[in-house]
């Protein structure tokens, strides 16, 4: 029987419990072990919880650890503190940990997996980037050695859920937000979609595994939609452009570079079909040419789904040696679609 911890139960962290659960047998048969929640910790003694569970809940840090002890731990809080102590804790005594938080491990990645690395465990975030989308496991997988010249796409599913509600069914910004975050598209900080915070970090992680090393955060260029005007939506649209997030990241002559910007599309930029809470991720380089990924990029069951998947990823892989760098191939800033802001 594997025992799991469990920190956090909004939407990503309710979904993980129902995720295991109703996944029981196959889990089984493809770990040949059992998995069991033994306890969850949360922040909100008092909050009406919608999910059924036959854990221990806490909001004590002391009773969570006397449930222990853990084999795996999920973390689905959010933010740097005190996720990162926590994360710091699990992984200092050789504990695998799994995240969705694409802040901690985009500002403190490096560190953490060098935590893992030293106390031969494993730090996974494939749910960090693009919800649902199997693309980091990918880049350490069957892409390991493949040199990748440049990574674009869309990333932030909150704020192409709005883009394409308010450009196809005219509807107010506000609304459209309103309805985001209720769905469980939005950080709890909702500056984080709209000022492109979140996809900076995204980047910044792909980055990493595309071009072999944690970059440098001011190698990195950010405007969020909050960057927008009505006037730039309307003029896209009469000229036949459509306005997405476009997260992107090159190798240049001396470092991985990167931004995140407001930009207009072509009509056959296939990013420009990517609409809703989807995300989008194009890889280029010489022997891929270009591969596309696309698929859910928020919400609780392609989250939970991703986070469920990186532990089995990790137990079928755990002997092997991951990649640690990458055969990078040098790119450029000229991108396919039209021009940013
Ligand atoms: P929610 O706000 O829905 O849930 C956060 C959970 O963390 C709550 O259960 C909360 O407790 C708990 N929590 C917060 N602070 C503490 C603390 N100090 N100690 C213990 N528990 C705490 O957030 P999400 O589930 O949406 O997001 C969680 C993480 O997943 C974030 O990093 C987010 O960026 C990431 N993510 C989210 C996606 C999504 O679609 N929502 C998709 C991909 C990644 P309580 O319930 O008591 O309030
Ligand atoms: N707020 C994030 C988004 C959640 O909308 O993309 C998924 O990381």
């Amino acid at each position: 029987m594997k025992r799991i911890g469990l920190i956090g139960f909004g939407t990503v962290g309710s979904g993980v419990y129902e995720r295991l659960n109703q996944s029981k047998e196959e889990i089984h048969q493809v770990l040949g072990e059992k998995v069991e929640v033994a306890a969850i910790l949360v922040k909100d003694r008092q909050k009406k919880r919608t999910v059924h569970v036959d854990a221990l809940v806490t909001t004590n840090w002391e009773q969570f650890l006397e449930a222990g002890p853990y084999d795996l731990v999920f973390e689905a809080i959010g933010g740097i503190e005190p996720a990162l102590t926590y994360t710091k804790y699990w992984l200092e005594k050789g504990i695998p940990v799994i995240t969705a938080n694409k802040k901690l491990v985009a500002e403190k990645g490096e560190y953490l997996e060098k935590a893992a690395q030293v106390n031969s465990t494993y730090y996974g975030y494939e749910a960090a980037v693009a919800g649902g989308i199997p693309i980091i496991n990918a880049l350490k997988g069957t892409l390991a050695t493949t040199a990748i010249s440049r990574v674009s796409g869309i990333l932030n599913g909150t704020t192409n859920y709005m883009l394409t509600e308010m450009i196809e069914k005219n509807r107010s910004f506000a609304d459209v937000l309103i309805e985001a975050q209720q769905l469980g598209y939005a950080e709890a900080d909702p500056t984080d979609d709209l000022e492109g915070y979140d996809a900076w970090y995204k980047i910044r992680i792909l980055s990493r595994l595309c071009f072999g090393y944690w970059p440098q955060a001011e190698d990195f260029s950010k405007k969020g939609v909050s960057a927008m005007m009505d006037w730039h939506v309307e003029v896209g649209e009469r000229i036949g452009f459509k306005i997405k997030l476009i997260a992107e990241a090159w190798l240049g002559d001396k470092n991985v570079a990167g931004r995140v910007s407001p930009a207009f599309l072509t009509q056959t930029e296939p990013l420009t079909s990517v609409r809703g809470v989807t995300n989008g991720i194009s890889l280029e380089g010489n022997s891929i040419n270009q591969l596309l990924f696309i698929g859910p990029g928020a919400g609780k069951e392609a989250t939970a789904n991703s986070m469920v998947e990186d532990l089995i990823f990790h137990e079928r892989t755990k002997n092997f040696k991951k990649a640690e760098g990458r055969n990078a191939s040098y790119g450029n800033e000229t991108f396919t679609h039209s021009f940013v802001f």
